[in-house]
């Protein structure tokens, strides 16, 4: 039987077979996207000619390791496809991510893609999206009245929410790469993932959140039987 890493391995290869020269691809962020990295490191070294705009700081230090060309999104405006994991996705290709802070690097680099890939081990694939909290990235000012609107979107959805601040591993608050504070919403299952990711968007203190919808074109989902394709 597999390991949950080794299905990340295989998710991240199959998406790996998916890559050609001249491609300008959107490098995602997590442990099953630094799978695809350290693999596409080593096709760059054989000679593969790509460029990469990392999600995250993590992901451009470990691609840089790699040796892969890197750019941003204001030199390289559109990709042509971006690999990335997720935390949770549902049939439709509806996405919860987030779960490492990455979500709004992560959100741009996948709307500036032509099309994305998501990679992941089964676990991840789930009938209903909401089982694992959605992150919500807000600004740090007016925290509090941006918790108590997000709080009240929820109530209005019929789905009263658990908001939680993260910390960092050292108990301090988590700050992302944007120097924004991460909220993981625990909503129960989320009935209409469309109306709560417009609800969401439209609150002032929220910068993004962690629902991917309309975004995801294919995903490489790997079982202990094989990867299964969903498009
Ligand atoms: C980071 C993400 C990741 O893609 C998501 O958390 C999945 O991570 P992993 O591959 O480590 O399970 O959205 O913000």
């Amino acid at each position: 039987m597999p390991t949950a890493d080794e299905l990340k391995q295989m998710a991240a290869l199959a998406a790996l077979e998916k890559i050609e020269g001249g491609m300008k691809l959107g490098l995602g962020s997590g442990s099953t996207a630094n799978h695809f990295v350290k693999s596409l490191g080593a096709r760059v070294r054989d000679g593969l000619d790509i460029i990469g705009v990392p999600t995250s700081e993590r992901t451009a230090q470990l691609a840089k390791a790699e040796g892969i060309r890197l750019t941003t999104l204001d030199e390289v405006p559109a990709l042509d496809l971006t690999v990335d994991g997720a935390d949770e996705l549902d049939e439709k290709l509806r996405l919860i991510k987030g779960g490492g802070g990455a979500l709004l690097r992560e959100k741009i680099v996948a709307a500036a893609s032509r099309r994305m890939i998501v990679i992941a081990d089964d676990s991840k694939l789930v009938p209903h999206l909401g089982a694992f909290p959605l992150p919500i990235e807000v600004n740090l000012f007016g925290l509090g009245a941006t918790r108590a609107a997000i709080e009240a979107a929820a109530y209005r959805f019929g789905q009263p929410a658990t908001l939680t601040r993260r910390l960092a591993a050292d108990g301090s608050p988590f700050v992302t790469d944007g120097g924004h504070a991460i909220i993981d919403a625990s909503f129960g299952l989320i009935r209409d993932p469309e109306g709560l990711s417009l609800a969401l968007s439209a609150i002032p203190g929220v910068v993004e959140h962690g629902l991917f919808i309309g975004l995801a074109t294919s995903a490489a989902i790997a079982t202990p039987d094989g990867v299964r394709w969903l498009h």
